[in-house]
């Protein structure tokens, strides 16, 4: 059996409600742009705020930076296509990435898409506690359609792209015309939606400028007491094309205006 056959036969399985055991079902017939497979999402971690600890002063601070964004994107050309990133390793990219798109998806109740592109330490999985076989690599390296490894999360309108099974060039898949076409089919798919790409930090993987310049802006994560500041201003020098739309200061101890956070986050219009 080929490797695609495989991945099919697979993908069927998991529709079926087979796969790992978890739960699944088939929402709609093939073909249709609703995400097939709906999994229950199984959050955890205290940091998802949103979701632990939603009347959390913290809470409160991503619904100021998801009002943010909406104020800076919601121009007359909606620009929906969205990428965290961060200069290192380890400073709340992901975290950041999904309590925004989780917030997006609660108070607007509709449809917000989160695409796990760091393909080299995919961890949204994980933060999610939904562990499916198909994502993002399987779609550029085999050619699965999208439509069959997109999952409803369950959480408001949340929709969730894997990164997919693991692959020896990242880089290169990232960087490629087939992430290009990727991306635009999503484009087509959530017109006036938002997309929200976690990925890897720029320093050590430069296919982080690759995709910010496929998208319409770019999430800075700085994480207090972690990011040196050279590193920071040579990451926001390489993404001078990649629209920086603001910063979020991360696990911030330091007293901002006129109140105080012993963990709270700070964006910024440049
Ligand atoms: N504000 C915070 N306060 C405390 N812990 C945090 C905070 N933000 C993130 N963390 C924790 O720091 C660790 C790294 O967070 P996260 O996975 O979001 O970083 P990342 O930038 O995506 O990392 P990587 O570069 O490995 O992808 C996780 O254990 C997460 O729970
Ligand atoms: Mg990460």
């Amino acid at each position: 059996m080929s490797r695609i056959e495989e991945i099919l036969e697979k993908a069927a399985k998991m529709r079926a409600g087979g796969g790992n055991g978890e739960k699944s079902k088939r929402i709609s017939p093939p073909g249709s742009k609703v995400p097939r497979v709906v999994r229950q999402a199984r959050i955890e971690n205290p940091n998802l705020v949103t979701i632990v600890d939603p009347d959390s002063s913290t809470a409160e601070e991503y619904r100021k930076l998801k009002s943010m964004v909406v104020k800076l994107t919601e121009v007359d050309d909606f620009r929906n296509m969205l990428m965290v990133t961060s200069a290192i390793g380890g400073e709340g990219k992901s975290i950041t990435a999904l309590n925004l798109a989780i917030t997006l998806a609660q108070e607007y109740d509709h449809t917000v898409l989160l695409v796990d592109a760091d393909l080299r330490q995919p961890s949204l999985s994980n933060y999610l506690g939904i562990h499916t076989e198909l994502g993002l690599t399987d779609c550029l390296v085999d050619g699965v359609g999208i439509g069959s490894a997109l999952i409803k999360t369950g959480i408001g309108g949340l929709v969730f792209l894997p990164s997919g099974s693991k692959v020896s060039n990242p880089g290169e898949l990232l960087s490629s015309n087939r992430m290009r076409e990727i991306v635009k089919e999503l484009k087509h798919r959530y017109p006036d939606r938002y997309v929200i790409f976690d990925t890897p930090p720029v320093l050590p993987f430069a296919e982080v400028l690759s995709v910010g310049a496929l998208l319409d802006g770019t999430i800075f994560v700085v994480r207090e007491g972690v990011t040196p500041e050279d590193n920071m201003k040579d990451a926001v020098t390489m993404l001078r094309d990649a629209n920086i739309l603001g910063v979020v200061y991360n696990a911030a101890e330091t007293v901002f205006l006129s109140g105080h956070y012993n963990y709270s986050h700070y964006y910024q219009n440049r």
